[in-house]
């Protein structure tokens, strides 16, 4: 075969891998787009059923791994809108901007940068010269629409962290080298979007900001690098789907020094997922600057007094999301055993992860299986997030829990009438091993490990 023919092969089983997968998540209630009964908003995504336990389960294991699990950090949720001169401060309001163009024909506008010539991708047309476009959402605070209401939402999290620095290192007192941690909402009025949640108008990110004396910045760069790499990879996605991109010069933000992304191989190629970076004293010099309080630290051994200087790494919720549904999905052409099947999907969740971690399912709807099988659902949901499933054949309710990735199926069949043992089926082997229904809880625990 030759190789553009192989190229454009892999593009598509690409392309059919990704419509799969948006299909699965709308299908079985992970991710709706927005007010889709008014047609959809630009780019801006809802969380369904499954879709909020994955996500609520990707933010608590990133809460635990950095915060609960290390002595060095401590956690904040600062609210979304800010005072305005924070964003100046920050530089968002000079520079976080994008060259716009527009089409003089069809009025269509686009990133300057994503063009690869001049004329419109979508017409021909003659197109405007670029000029900057600020991706702040801009509001009014309070009941007057005038030019000193105007307020933001946030286009990143970590300037919370940085405003309410002294508060913290106050409060908690912490010393450098320490570590603010906070997941919330960020809003960026991209002008290009799309790849389903990857680039979203709303969309939540995880970041830390860890203080450190400056001399110590380059060694904590390289530490926060592979902690962040082997979060991702104890979670279940492959080492080989990860690869590293330092940024080089020309395109390091005005506050870096250095900058490290961490991209996975996405069906629509290697993306960002999370970026770590050494922003220096950028953040807490200009505020201390625009704000006139004194941001410095004060170590009281060596007496010295310093701006501490930030590694930062700055993760993306929905892009960790969708990494993990990505690099837990396969399609198995033919089914996985049932007659006449074309593909079935599984979702191989770390079971963390997984939104669903047992489902409880009656072979029959008769003899009695359904009562014993609520009983068992009753005293398993006081463990974890189990789901009860009496409808339809035993073959398709397997099917359903494979697609949402539940790691363990408890099936209650005649036997279960006789000795009181069910069957708890594994979702990755399919194996089935039968355990007595008073040992269920004691066995789940075990497989399910610290869920
Ligand atoms: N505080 C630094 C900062 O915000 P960034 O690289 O602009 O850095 C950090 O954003 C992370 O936030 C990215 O690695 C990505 O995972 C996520 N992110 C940024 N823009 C996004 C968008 N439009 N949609 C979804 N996630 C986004």
């Amino acid at each position: 075969m030759s190789k553009p023919e192989t190229a454009n092969q892999q593009t598509n089983e690409q392309q059919l891998k990704m419509e799969r997968i948006v299909s699965l998540c709308k299908r079985r209630g992970f991710i709706f787009p927005s007010s889709e009964i008014y047609g959809g908003t630009g780019s801006v995504w809802d969380y369904g059923p499954f879709g909020v336990l994955l996500k609520n389960n990707v933010k608590a294991a990133w809460w635990r791994a950095v915060v609960q699990e290390r002595a060095d950090m401590v956690g904040l949720d600062a609210a979304i809108l800010m005072h305005p001169r924070v964003w100046e401060a920050s530089g968002h309001v000079k520079s976080f901007t994008d060259p716009l163009v527009d089409c003089k024909q069809c009025k269509q506008r686009f990133r300057a940068d994503d063009l690869a010539g001049d004329r419109c991708p979508a017409c021909g047309g003659e197109l405007t010269e670029a000029r900057p476009f600020n991706l702040m959402f801009k509001t009014f605070m309070g009941p007057v629409e005038n030019d000193a209401a105007v307020t933001y939402l946030r286009p990143e999290t970590c300037q919370g962290i940085f405003a309410n620095f002294k508060n913290v290192l106050v409060s908690s007192r912490k010393k450098p080298p320490f570590g603010i941690a906070q997941i919330g909402k960020s809003f960026r009025n991209e002008i290009t979007t799309g790849n389903f949640t990857f680039r979203s108008r709303e969309f939540e990110q995880y970041e830390i900001e860890y203080f450190v004396p400056p001399d110590e910045a380059d060694q904590w760069f390289e530490y926060w690098v592979e902690e962040r790499l082997k979060w991702y990879t104890a979670f279940g996605v492959k080492r080989d789907n990860l690869r590293l991109r330092e940024h080089g010069e020309d395109e390091l933000a005005h506050y870096a020094s250095r900058c490290s992304d961490i991209e996975y191989n996405f069906p629509f190629g290697w993306s960002e997922l999370e970026g770590i970076a050494n922003r220096q004293d950028f953040d807490l010099r200009q505020h201390q600057e625009h704000s006139g309080r004194d941001l410095a630290y004060f170590d009281e051994a060596t007496k010295q007094r310093y701006l501490p200087h930030v590694i930062e790494p700055s993760g993306g919720v929905d892009r960790s999301v969708l990494a993990f549904v990505v690099d837990a999905y396969e399609a198995i052409e033919g089914g996985r055993g049932s007659a006449g099947a074309e593909v079935e999907s599984v979702l191989r969740l770390h079971p963390r992860l997984a939104p669903v971690k047992a489902a409880v399912l009656p072979l029959v709807r008769r003899d009695g299986m359904p009562d014993r099988a609520r009983a068992i659902y009753e005293e398993l949901k006081r463990h974890w997030f189990v789901e009860y499933d009496e409808g339809g054949s035993i073959g398709r309710r397997y099917r359903r829990q494979d697609e949402i990735g539940t790691p363990f199926g408890v099936t209650i069949d005649s036997q279960t009438l006789e000795d009181d043992t069910v069957t708890v089926r594994d979702r990755d082997t399919m194996e089935q091993v039968r355990v007595s229904a008073d040992r269920l809880v004691e066995f789940l625990r075990d497989k399910l490990g610290e869920c």
